[in-house]
Formats: C-alpha cells, structure tokens, sequence
C-alpha cells in the first residue's frame, strides 16, 4: 500500500510540471515584414525550449483583425498575451477583457497606450531616430531633407521621427537643412513609401539631397523611385532593421545605412519575460514609461547603426545573415 500510495506521490509531482505548461497568445502584427517572420521564429523557439506553449497568429496589418485575434487567444485560456500592435491606441478594451481572466500581457517591441500592460519589451527607438540622423547628417550634412515617416498607428515610429529630430531640427534652424516634404508610410509597406517617393520627386523637380526613411521596408519602395529618376546612390537614404534586401543595397551604395536590431536578443528575452508573466513573476526591468494611464516596467536594448564599413563586424559576425547571402555576384 504504502509503495502504491509512494508511487502515485511520485507521478503526482513528476506530472505537475506539464500541468503548469505556459500558454502564450503571440499576435503580430505583420507577417508579411521580413524582420517579424526573425522575431516570430526566435521567439517560438526559446518559448518552447523553456517548455511552454505558444499560438501565433498574424493580424497582416489590420487592427480590426488584431482585436479579434487577441478575442480568440483569451477564449483559447492562455495565461500570457504577447503583443505587436498594429495599432498601439485601439487595444484598451480588448486588454480589459483579458485582465479580467487574469492574462497577463507583453507589449512587444511597440508600446500599447492607455492599456494595463505588464511590460515593455524593446529597443531604445528615440536613439534609433538619433543614429539615423547622425548618419544621413554625416553623409550630406545640407541641402534638401524629404522626411519619410513610418506608420503613423505605431508609436514606434513617432519615437524615431522624435530621435531624428532631436539632431536635424538645429540643422534646420540654422538653415543648413531645408525639409522639402513629411510624409508617414501606411503599413510601413514598400508599395506605399514607392508613391509617397514618385510623388515627392515629382513636386519637388527631383531635387532632393537625403530622404529620412525610418526602416528597411520603405527605403526600399523609396530607392525604387530613386533608381527609375537615375538618382540611386546619388541621394543619402537611412533605414532600419538590417533586412538582407537593405545590406545588399549598402553594399551597392544605393542605401547610405541601417539599423541593426538584434532580434535574436530581444526575442530570446521576450520569450523568457513572457514564461516570467505566466508565471506570475516580475521581469527585470531598467527602464519605465508612461502609457498614459500607468507607468510601465520597461527593458530596452540597443540599436547598432550599419554601414558600408561595418557589415562585416556586426551583421554577418553575429550570423543575422550569411556572408554568401549579402556579397552575391
Ligand atoms: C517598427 C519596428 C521596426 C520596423 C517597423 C515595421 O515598429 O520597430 O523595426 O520593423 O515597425 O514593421
């Protein structure tokens, strides 16, 4: 009796662990964006390896969508919600519901206003818009600036126009820079900043210097406009997220630089923050922000700029892509 009664204290402790699986609701933003398809496997990877359960879905850039999705991930009982949100105002409601069922939630690189998160996980992103600056000021330091903001729903990248204030507008000032045009890229997709560039060309005869792009995507769609006027690697452009596509454009000189993200870092920790959540744990934080209703346990990384000169040292070092991949024939 004794034995059985030992024995069943044995598989009673030995099953408790799989019974405290965590459940992670990952909802993207994006899935058609090279750098969160990085994200989105790294993340799964270390979730799973610290043996929790995660449920992705993509929201491809709809907010609408985005709602419904993180509905499906409460009525699915996960204990932890990871969020990229398309749109960082419209999620208050839908965070309500799922603090009510006690789920903790992840704001995932973007920040979520007016909402009970838990935690912020990201880079220093005004220091993104700093660097991106600092780089284009480097390489043409007067002369007409096109201002190519991101997504106007992601706070992200007010953060970044933010940061490229903070070094152009003394330029400006002093009249050294003249801003020819500010517009915000939809979705952040290519197609969109492609049209934004054709028209900014257009109205302003081509004469532009610089064009302030806040990520890889639309440098992209804005190079392309660049290159069908003849002035590809004539105008200084800047980026961000070191997508393969933006390397080999450095490499080329149609893309003056980048911003290295490693993505390996921050969805290694995110995936760990997340297990911390789900099990009712308190992250380490080193930074806190306000957003709008509390202020929010924060951890930011650090952006790395790239350029010509350093591909080697940071993204094929730290194997974020191959060697064989970015010098092609
Ligand atoms: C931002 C992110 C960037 C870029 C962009 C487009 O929020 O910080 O790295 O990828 O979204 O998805």
């Amino acid at each position: 009796m004794k034995k059985i009664i030992m024995l069943c204290a044995l598989i009673i402790g030995f099953a408790t662990p799989a019974f405290a699986q965590v459940k992670i609701g990952m909802v993207i933003d994006d899935l058609r964006l090279e750098r969160w398809q990085k994200d989105r496997d790294m993340f799964v990877d270390r979730a799973e390896e610290l043996g929790a359960k995660v449920y992705v879905q993509s929201a491809n850039g709809n907010e609408q969508t985005q709602i419904s999705q993180v509905e499906n991930m409460i009525s699915r009982g996960v204990d932890v919600l990871v969020i990229i949100p398309t749109n960082g105002e419209v999620l208050s409601n839908v965070i309500k519901e799922a603090k009510r069922d006690g789920i903790n939630v992840l704001a995932y690189d973007r920040l979520i206003n007016n909402a009970e998160i838990d935690f912020y996980l990201s880079f220093d992103n005004e220091k993104v818009g700093e660097l991106q600056a600092k780089a284009l000021v480097e390489a043409q330091p007067t002369g007409n600036y096109f201002l190519m903001g991101g997504s106007p729903t992601d706070n992200n990248a007010k953060l970044f126009r933010q940061g490229q204030m903070n070094v152009l507008q003394p330029k400006i000032d002093s009249g050294d820079i003249k801003v020819v045009g500010d517009q915000w890229v939809d979705y952040w997709l290519a197609e969109n900043a492609l049209k934004i560039m054709e028209n900014a060309l257009t109205a302003n005869q081509n004469e532009i210097d610089v064009v302030v792009a806040s990520n890889d995507a639309t440098a992209g769609g804005a190079i392309q406009a660049l290159d069908a006027q003849g002035l590809a690697g004539k105008v200084a452009i800047s980026g961000q997220d070191a997508d393969l596509a933006a390397i080999r454009r450095i490499v080329d000189g149609t893309q003056t630089m980048t911003i290295y993200k490693p993505i390996s870092t921050l969805a290694t920790r995110a995936a760990e923050i997340a297990v911390e959540l789900g099990e009712d744990q308190a992250p380490t934080s080193n930074f806190s922000i306000n957003n709008g209703i509390k202020d929010v346990p924060s951890f930011l990384l650090e952006p790395i700029p790239v350029n010509r000169t350093n591909v080697k040292t940071t993204v094929i070092a730290d194997k974020f892509h191959k060697e064989s991949d970015v010098y092609t024939q």
